[in-house]
C-alpha cells in the first residue's frame, strides 16, 4: 500500500476541513434563489416542445397553421424553418447528432424533439404543443435491447482490455463464479427540471440555464451555431441538481433557435415528462461476470462482459468495465463491452456512470465468491487488494480502500455477523447484512480562475464553477481564503459563468480537485503580483492561473476515490417488502474540504444507490417504444420513508497529484450501494438477487 502518513500527518491549514453551511443556503430555503426559470426578463416569450410519438419514420406533415392561429401563439420552429446547426458539435468529443435537433424529417426514436410553438405565455405555448398535429410515416423500428441482439458490436471507445490469459485462469482454478447480473434503464431525476432562456443583446447571445458547466455549455452552443464563442455568454447560478443530465439540453438548442427566429427572448422549461423523453438515461446492462479463485479466495482472474445498448444517431457507451479494471489484484482480468443500436434515445453519464452498474455486477459475484469459498466478505475483498494498478501496472496516488473496509467493518459490527443466510427472523421479517466495495476515477482537469485583491481588503474569485447543489461554492471559498490567508467574510465568488473563463464542469468527479487547483495557483499569482507594489489601485490587483501546463505535466498515476457501504435489511418473504434499516459508507475520498456538505453529498449517493437497488426502472413499452413510467408517479425514487438512518464518514487519504489533496466525492456514494443491499437481501433470505431493481415481484 501507498505510504499515506507524510502527506496525512502535513499539518491542517486555516479553514479547509472545518464545516460550513451553504453561502446560499438562507436564499434557498427562503426561495429568493433564483434558477433558470425564476429570473424575470422584459418580453419573454415562452416555448413548448413537441416530441415525436412514433419509435422510427418520416415527419410528413405539420399542422402549423392551425396552432398559429391559437392565441398567443408566435411561431412554431420545425425542420423546416429552424437554423441549421453544425454537426461536428458535441459534448466531449465531436458530431453528437443527439443535439442536431429539427434538422431533417427523420425520427430516430420516440420522444425525440419535433418542433418548438413559441407563445407570450407559457400557457399558450403549452397549449400550442398539445394541439399541433404532426403526421408521420412510419418505419420498422428496433426497440428491444437484449445481450444477444445479432447488432451487437464492440466499439471503438471500449475495446477490450485484458492481462494474462483469462480462460486459461479460469479453466485452471478451483472455485469459479460465473453468473449474470443485469440493470436497467434509469433515470436521473434531478429536483429542479431543465429549463434554459435565451436572447440576443448588445451583440451576443445571453443564455440563463441549468447546467453543470456553463463554459463547455457555451462553447458547444457556439459550435453548434457557428458563432464566434465569445459572442455566447450562458450562466447558471443556481442549479436543482444533474446527475449527469445537465450538459447541453434540448430546451436551450430550441430557445437559441427560438430567439434568433423571433427576435424576442425565449424561455423554454421542460416538463417532468420531457426530462424523462428528452435529457438522456443510464441504459441498461447485461453482465456476466466471471471469477476464478484459489481456494482461500485469492483471485486468479475476473472475467467481466457486458452488453449495453446506445442510439442509431450517437455512440454513448455505458461501461461497466470501468470498476474491474481497478478495483482488486488477479493474475489474469479482461473487460469487453458489446454495444446494440436500438430505437431509442441516446444515453448519457449518470451518477457514476459505469461503477454504479458496474459494480452491482462485481461485488455481487464477489459476495458469491465469499460463500462459494467461504471467505467473510471484507477479509475476501483484503485479500484481494492490489499494490499498482491490475491492469496498468502503474502506482496509485493514494489507496485507502483497506481503511474504509476495516474502519466500515468496525463501526458497523460487522465481526458480529453469523455469515450463514435465512437464519435471523424478527416476526415477519428476515434480517440480513450485506458489503460492497467502490470505486471511482479522480483527477483534475484543466481550469482557469482569477483572483482580483481590492483596496479595502478584500477579495473577488472568478471560476467558471458550477454548483449544483453540492456546496461547490462554499467549498471553494474555504479553499481561497486558506490559500490567500485571508477570512472567509473578506471573500467575494462569482461561479457559473461562461465569461469568467475556461473551467471543468461540475462532472467525473473532477470539479472540486480542478476548480480548487486553479484558485490556489491563482491566489500564488495574485500573492507575488502584491509583494511588488505599496498600494492596490481602485480597480484591484488581479492574479491568474490556467492549470493546464501543471495537469499537463503530472505523471501517469491510478487515481481513484474508494469506498465501503454496509446495509441491513429486512425482507417480508409474504409480501416481497425490502426495508434497508440502517446503512454506512466509510470512503477515502482525499482531503475533505467541507465536512458538512460532504458528508451530505455522500448520504445522497447512498441514497440514490437504495433506489437503484429498490425502486429504478425506466419501463418501455416493446412495441411503440414509449415510456411507460416517464414521471415521478410512475419511476419511483426513494422517499424519506424509505431511508433509513446512513451514516458516512471517511478514513485519511489525500491526493498528492493537486494542491488541495482532493479527491471528489460525487460519485464514489453510489458505487456499491446496491451490490451491499442486494448482500444483505441474499443474506436475509438465501435467495441471490441478480436483477435489479430488487422489486417486490422478484423477492417473491
Ligand atoms: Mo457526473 S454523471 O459525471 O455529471
Amino acid at each position: 500500500m501507498t505510504d499515506l502518513t507524510e502527506s496525512i500527518s502535513a499539518p491542517p491549514v486555516g479553514v479547509v476541513g472545518t464545516s460550513h453551511v451553504r453561502l446560499e443556503g438562507r436564499e434557498k430555503v427562503t426561495g429568493a434563489a433564483r434558477y433558470a426559470a425564476d429570473v424575470p426578463f422584459e418580453g419573454l416569450a415562452h416555448g413548448s416542445l413537441v416530441l415525436a410519438t412514433v419509435a422510427r419514420g418520416r415527419i410528413t406533415s405539420i399542422g402549423v397553421d392551425d396552432v398559429l392561429a391559437m392565441p398567443g401563439v408566435l411561431g412554431v420552429i420545425h425542420h423546416g424553418n429552424a437554423p441549421r446547426l453544425n454537426p461536428e458539435a458535441g459534448l466531449l468529443g465531436t458530431g453528437d447528432a443527439t443535439l442536431q435537433l429539427l434538422q431533417d424529417d427523420r425520427v430516430p426514436h420516440v420522444g425525440r424533439p419535433v418542433a418548438l410553438v413559441v407563445a407570450e405565455t407559457a400557457e399558450q405555448a403549452r397549449a400550442g404543443a398539445d394541439a399541433l398535429v404532426v403526421t408521420y410515416e412510419e418505419e420498422e423500428a428496433d426497440l428491444v435491447f437484449s445481450a444477444d441482439h445479432p447488432g451487437s458490436y464492440t466499439p471503438a471507445a471500449a475495446p477490450e482490455k485484458h492481462k494474462g490469459d483469462v480462460d486459461a485462469e479460469l479453466a485452471a482454478a478451483p472455485v469459479v463464479v460465473d453468473q449474470r447480473y443485469t440493470t436497467p434503464q434509469e433515470h436521473h431525476s434531478a429536483m429542479e427540471p431543465h429549463a434554459s432562456m435565451a436572447r440576443w443583446a448588445d451583440g451576443r447571445l445571453e443564455v440563463v440555464d441549468s447546467n453543470q458547466g456553463s463554459f463547455l455549455v457555451s462553447y458547444v452552443l457556439s459550435v453548434l451555431f457557428r458563432l464566434d464563442p465569445g459572442v455566447v455568454r450562458v450562466r447558471a447560478e443556481h442549479v436543482g441538481g444533474g446527475f449527469g443530465s445537465k450538459g447541453i439540453g434540448p430546451q436551450l438548442i430550441l430557445a437559441v433557435m427560438a430567439t434568433t427566429e423571433l427576435k424576442r427572448p425565449v424561455r423554454v422549461a421542460l416538463t417532468r415528462r420531457q426530462v424523462f423523453a428528452t435529457t438522456g438515461m443510464r441504459a441498461a446492462t447485461d453482465q456476466r461476470v466471471r471469477l476464478g479463485a484459489d481456494s482461500t479466495g485469492r483471485l486468479r482472474a475476473i472475467d467481466h462482459d457486458t452488453a449495453t445498448h446506445t442510439s442509431t444517431i450517437h455512440e454513448f457507451v455505458e461501461f461497466p468495465g470501468e470498476v474491474t479494471n481497478a478495483l482488486y489484484a488477479a493474475d489474469a482480468i479482461r473487460i469487453r463491452t458489446s454495444l446494440v443500436k436500438v430505437n431509442l434515445p441516446t444515453p448519457t453519464w449518470m451518477r457514476a456512470p459505469g461503477c454504479a452498474p458496474g459494480s452491482f455486477a462485481l461485488e455481487s459475484a464477489m459476495d458469491e465468491l465469499a460463500e462459494a469459498v467461504g471467505v467473510d466478505p471484507v477479509e475476501l475483498r483484503l485479500r484481494n487488494e492490489p499494490e499498482v494498478g491490475p491492469i496498468s501496472g502503474l502506482p496509485f496516488t493514494s489507496r485507502n480502500l483497506v481503511g474504509c473496509l476495516t474502519e466500515g467493518a468496525r463501526r458497523f459490527g460487522w465481526a458480529d455477523r453469523d455469515p450463514r443466510p435465512g437464519v435471523r427472523r424478527e416476526g415477519r421479517w428476515l434480517l440480513g447484512t450485506g458489503m460492497a466495495a467502490g470505486i471511482y476515477g479522480a483527477g483534475s482537469l484543466p481550469s482557469t480562475a482569477a483572483i482580483t485583491a481590492h483596496p479595502d481588503g478584500t477579495f473577488t474569485v472568478g471560476i467558471g464553477a458550477a454548483d449544483i447543489g453540492t456546496g461547490a461554492r462554499t467549498a471553494l471559498v474555504l479553499v481561497a481564503a486558506d490559500a490567500l490567508e485571508v477570512p472567509t467574510s473578506a471573500i467575494r465568488i462569482d461561479i457559473a459563468d461562461s465569461d469568467l473563463g475556461q473551467a471543468w464542469f461540475a462532472g467525473g468527479s473532477r470539479g472540486t480537485s480542478s476548480w480548487t487547483w486553479a484558485i490556489t495557483a491563482a491566489a500564488t499569482d495574485l500573492r507575488e503580483k502584491l509583494a511588488d507594489i505599496a498600494h492596490i489601485p481602485a480597480d484591484g490587483i488581479t492574479g491568474r492561473a490556467d492549470t493546464a501546463p501543471l495537469i499537463g505535466a503530472l505523471e501517469q498515476r491510478e487515481n481513484h476515490a474508494h469506498g465501503a457501504q454496509f446495509a441491513e435489511v429486512a425482507v417480508d418473504p409474504s409480501s416481497g417488502e425490502v426495508r434497508v434499516r440502517r446503512m454506512l459508507g466509510i470512503f477515502a475520498a482525499g482531503r475533505i474540504i467541507n465536512p458538512l456538505t460532504t458528508r451530505s453529498q455522500l448520504i445522497g449517493g447512498m441514497t440514490m444507490g437504495i433506489s437503484m437497488a429498490l425502486h429504478e426502472e425506466g419501463l418501455r413499452d416493446a412495441q411503440f417504444g414509449g415510456q411507460v413510467n416517464g414521471d415521478l408517479a410512475g419511476y419511483h425514487v426513494s422517499a424519506h420513508a424509505d431511508i433509513p438512518a446512513i451514516e458516512a464518514d471517511w478514513v485519511p487519504d489525500y491526493d498528492p497529484s493537486n494542491p488541495s489533496g482532493v479527491k471528489g466525492v460525487g460519485e464514489v456514494a453510489i458505487v456499491g450501494t446496491a451490490a451491499a443491499v442486494a448482500n444483505a437481501v441474499w443474506h436475509a433470505t438465501g435467495t441471490r438477487q441478480r436483477s435489479l431493481p430488487i422489486s417486490l415481484e422478484r423477492i417473491l
